[in-house]
């Protein structure tokens, strides 16, 4: 890509790769829930939640492709995401609805306060600014997600 020094593409992959592994995490965990979620709510909540898993995989595939264009190299071994990931996982089967859905609001929280500050490198940002934009996209995406979380908590 033209105009960028290779330290800085560098620093910006790794950034994006660091978020390309959490986004996994939350992707994984939004399935485990899909599929262990009981309760009252159960049909709505298991339906909402197939609707966020197939967003962050999506989210997952531009960040990758990202990533490519910047001319590096995703994540794409479930053992070299691991090494990565920040979140953490919970065994589904022992938490409530409620449970759930605070753990994945806490997630977004974290996902988009990593995206606020690797936003605010604004210098490092400064050449590129398509990354820039997309990040900014999927700051909102995660916004509206965690929103739509946030709605659905006592
Ligand atoms: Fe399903």
């Amino acid at each position: 890509m033209a105009n960028i020094d290779d330290s800085s593409i560098k620093t910006i992959s790794e950034a994006l790769n660091n978020l390309l592994a959490n986004e996994y995490a939350l992707f994984t965990k939004t399935l485990n829930y899909h599929w262990n979620i009981t309760g009252p709510r159960f049909y709505s909540l298991h339906k909402f939640l197939e609707e966020h898993y197939r967003e962050l995989l999506e989210v997952m595939d531009d960040i990758a492709e990202r990533i490519r264009i910047l001319g590096e190299t995703p994540l794409s071994t479930v053992k070299t995401i691991m090494g990565e990931m920040d979140l953490d996982e919970r065994n589904g089967q022992s938490l409530s609805s409620s449970e759930m859905l605070n753990d994945l609001f806490s997630d977004s929280n974290r996902i988009q306060a990593f995206i606020k500050e690797v936003t605010a490198e604004k210098e490092l940002l400064k050449p590129d600014p398509g990354t820039e934009d997309f990040l900014i996209g999927l700051l909102q995406k995660h916004e509206k997600m965690g929103w739509m979380l946030k709605s659905h908590l006592d």
